[in-house]
């Protein structure tokens, strides 16, 4: 099994995610940490638990992240795609298990310590509490076995911005330091997240499979495809996080290349954008493997049936 920490900012596609890897035997989740992005990170929180009960999985431990950017004023909440509440407005019962009171970086930095070379951290919000634990304890750079970035977009545009992808435009300073950390970093764009939709007939299964977990699920997706074809993407809706965590399942979804990655903090038109060193004789050595075709296939096929 591979041992796994899951940092997330729950959100739609974090809660898919979610539903995904406790259902993949594969993974060992040594817990699930919260930050801010699509919603505040108190809100992450307390998505997380209650995702993690509706999947009867409340004995994975959650902790609390940052709630704000490290250098920045907090962005605005990204309500046309999540929702006010997170999950797409669904409402569940608020949860019984409580957070931990520890913070998120400093149990991934125990963890890392703990099981040296083992740890596979997947993130898929802002990179704030990866940052933090790296300049707690530089070693992490090599403690962690991998990190899996959802973020960033290479060769196609943005989604926050013309440039700029969410997670990486949630907190461009602390991306930046995780880039420069010299952690191996696999990268899970929008160059290959935008190419793995899940649909409305996919929906129409869930309905009618007619569990709590499925039909809940069902719902928040619609608000989800909603939102995206409002924005132009009638075929469907990203499955961002999901995706990561199937590059953690089986890395063979995915083809990599190894790139510079840099992330653009100027603050101005291209701030967080992701800028590769794509040229075929690079000035800059690589610093991540950068997913840039995936086998949208065989992914959604595995996704499909393992989430529910
Ligand atoms: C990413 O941003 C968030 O809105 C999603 O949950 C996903 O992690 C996609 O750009
Ligand atoms: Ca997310």
């Amino acid at each position: 099994m591979k041992k796994v920490l899951i940092d997330v900012d729950t959100g739609i596609d974090d809660a898919l995610a979610l539903s995904y890897a406790v259902h993949s035997p594969e993974l060992e989740i040594l817990g699930v940490t919260t930050t801010f992005g699509n919603i505040t990170v108190e809100e992450a929180t307390r998505n997380t638990l209650q995702i993690l009960e509706l999947l009867g999985a409340s004995q994975i431990p959650v902790f609390p992240g940052a709630s704000r950017p490290l250098f920045r004023e907090l962005k605005e909440k990204a309500k046309l795609f999540h929702g006010e509440n997170g999950l797409g407005n669904i409402q569940l019962p608020p949860p019984r298990t409580a957070a931990r009171r520890e913070k998120a970086s400093v149990y991934m930095i125990e963890q890392a310590r703990l099981h040296p070379g083992e740890v596979t951290i997947i993130t898929v919000g802002s990179l704030t509490n990866l940052a933090t634990a790296i300049m707690a304890e530089p070693e992490m750079t090599k403690l962690v076995k991998r990190v899996i970035i959802m973020g960033g977009a290479v060769t196609v545009p943005g989604n926050r911005t013309p440039v700029a992808e969410a997670n990486i435009c949630a907190d461009p300073e602390a991306a930046d330091l995780v880039f420069r950390s010299g952690i191996p970093i696999t990268v899970v764009g929008l160059d290959v997240t935008m190419q793995t939709l899940l649909t409305r007939e996919h929906l129409e299964t869930w309905r009618e499979l007619g569990t709590d977990v499925s039909r809940s699920f069902a719902e928040m997706c619609q608000f989800y495809m909603d939102a995206y074809a409002k924005v132009g993407n009638v075929r469907g809706c990203g499955l961002h996080d999901p995706l990561a965590v199937g590059v953690a399942i089986d890395p063979s979804f995915v083809r990599t290349s190894p790139m510079y990655i840099a992330v653009d903090t100027s603050g101005g038109l291209s701030d967080a954008r992701t800028i590769a060193d794509r040229r075929s004789q690079p000035e800059f050595p690589p610093n991540a493997d950068v997913c840039l075709e995936v086998d949208h296939a065989k992914f959604l096929a595995h996704f499909l049936q393992r989430v529910f």
